[in-house]
């Protein structure tokens, strides 16, 4: 990987050497952000929720178009070898307090997701999960996922695609539970051999948003514009007719 810094001006040599792994060596994964996500532009650093961190935490330097993302990587606690599986491993175990449970509660409730980056892909997926049920009486049930299932898609030396599942194991569930309250993180990684090529795997990203597509919101603007071109149209037609009424009648 030192091989990486000679090639950053040559961005086609830069994305074939940099990227490339040798079996069982360490990939990083960085933790990056957390935020509601129906509004991508409310974010914070994942590390601000009580979850597993690292004694001292250690943050990537940004590129740029990162900082202008609002990007905020760090090193994360997960330990992930080239073409290595894990089976489920504790992370860490943290002891919540009632002020925890509180955030915790609050940001699952806001549909919260968290954002990893490995190997320069986005990795995305909820906190918690609600459940609404019945409608008299209604219940509202707060649940946290504490297991990540990590999948790593590779070709040869390469990482293709990657994703997270959540629902490998039972959720726990945050409404009746008094704080102090326990919890063990654990997390396990799965690697899948691919056909795909290197330069296909922007496709792949794509293909798998986390994100609503935009189209919908394109639509919601463009319906607003026209509600307000209507109105302002109606505005101008009222006052002419008061001008012309005015007008005839002086004659
Ligand atoms: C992979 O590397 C880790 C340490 O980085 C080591 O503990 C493990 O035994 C290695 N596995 C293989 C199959 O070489
Ligand atoms: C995640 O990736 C794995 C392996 O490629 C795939 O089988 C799975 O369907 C993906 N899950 C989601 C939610 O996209």
């Amino acid at each position: 990987m030192a091989v990486c810094h000679f090639f950053v001006v040559l961005a086609i040599l830069n994305a074939v050497f940099c990227n490339e792994y040798s079996d069982n060596e360490t990939v990083i994964m960085y933790v990056n952000k957390v935020g509601p996500y129906f509004n991508p532009h409310e974010t914070y650093h994942y590390y601000q929720l009580p979850v597993c961190r690292p004694k001292k935490i250690e943050h990537k330097s940004l590129t740029l178009g990162e900082v202008l993302d609002g990007d905020r990587m760090a090193l994360s606690m997960y330990s992930i070898n080239y073409k290595s599986d894990v089976a489920i491993k504790e992370l860490c175990r943290v002891t919540f307090q009632e002020d925890d449970l509180q955030l915790l509660r609050d940001a699952i409730e806001d549909l919260y997701y968290f954002e990893f980056v490995l190997d320069e892909i986005p990795i995305r997926g909820f906190i918690g999960h609600l459940e609404e049920g019945g409608f008299l009486p209604h219940t509202h049930k707060v649940f946290l996922w504490a297991h990540l299932s990590f999948n790593i898609e590779y070709n040869g030396k390469h990482i293709i695609y990657a994703n997270v599942s959540t629902k490998e194991k039972e959720p726990v569930n945050l409404d009746d539970v008094t704080a102090p309250l326990e919890v063990a993180f654990t997390y396990s990684v799965k690697w899948h051999s691919t056909d795909l090529k290197f330069e296909q795997r922007g496709q792949r990203m794509r293909d798998n948003r986390f994100f609503p597509k935009t189209l919908e919101i394109h639509w919601l603007s463009i319906i607003n514009s026209m509600v307000l071109v209507f109105l302002l149209i109606g505005f101008v037609v009222i006052i002419l007719r008061k001008k012309v009424r005015t007008i005839l009648a002086e004659a």
